[in-house]
């Protein structure tokens, strides 16, 4: 069957909720369940893939990719750094630079969050996530990690995610750091773009990042807000301090 074909039938398979058939309640309980045990081991880590989820599928919408690629960049987001659960924590919550050797360990994350995955990739929808999640440290120079791939070759949702994530790390405050203005953190991805970045997701970020309001106005697709349903209220989203 073509690709085309399958679209079809993935819209048409939509049930009255906005879930689909071809996500089972099972592998949405698994999902959660993972989602669950992220934000009990690390909070922060949370937060930021819920973040990440949220403006990776507004700027694959930005940039006009299809609505399949949208959903599977937003769970690719939600799921990018799941990993990090299994970086042990004076790894991950170091405050200083990390060692070359403590560096190869958190390295590994991208694997290791799709190892968590497991479970559910032999759903369909979910097995598409996880080249966006396993890629997303590829830079578009070719110098990333785990495979060095470069440019096109990226995957498309690898190349949306890291531009996202990057502009979140540098402007979320820690307990230890201040975050970046957004205008610096801006600066930085033009800097960078055509050698860490996809040039163009970085032109199309800078179009409409300021339009965003991540805290309030960022839907999740209804499968997205089942997966973290229970996990809210409590300080899900905070208002950045720093990207007003
Ligand atoms: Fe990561």
């Amino acid at each position: 069957m073509g690709m085309a074909h399958e679209m079809a039938d993935e819209m048409a398979d939509e049930k009255a909720d906005g879930t689909s058939k071809d996500i089972p309640d099972w592998s949405v309980e698994i999902a959660q369940s993972i989602m669950v045990k992220v934000k009990e081991k690390d909070a922060e880590t949370f937060d930021h893939c819920v973040r990440v989820s949220r403006m990776a599928r507004l700027l694959a919408e930005a940039a006009c990719l299809p609505e399949s690629e949208c959903r599977v960049i937003e769970y690719a987001g939600l799921f990018h750094d799941i990993g990090k659960v299994g970086v042990p924590d004076d790894i991950l919550m170091k405050p200083s630079k990390l060692t070359d050797s403590e560096y190869e360990v958190m390295k590994s994350h991208p694997l290791l969050s799709c190892e968590i995955l497991k479970p559910i990739s032999s759903v369909e929808f979910f097995a598409k996530t996880l080249p966006g999640v396993r890629h997303h440290h590829e830079r578009y120079d070719g110098r990333g990690y785990p495979e060095g791939l470069m440019g096109e070759k990226i995957p498309i949702a690898s190349r949306v995610i890291l531009v996202v994530d990057t502009f979140d790390a540098m402007t979320w405050s820690r307990p230890y750091r201040k975050g970046l203005p957004a205008a610096v953190a801006y600066k930085e991805l033009k800097e960078f773009a055509g050698r860490q970045f996809d040039p163009r997701m970085v032109d199309v970020f800078l179009q409409f990042h300021s339009r965003w309001n991540i805290g309030q106005h960022a839907q999740f697709s209804e499968i997205g807000e089942t997966i973290l349903a229970g996990l809210k209220p409590g300080a899900l989203i905070r208002p950045s301090e720093v990207a007003s």
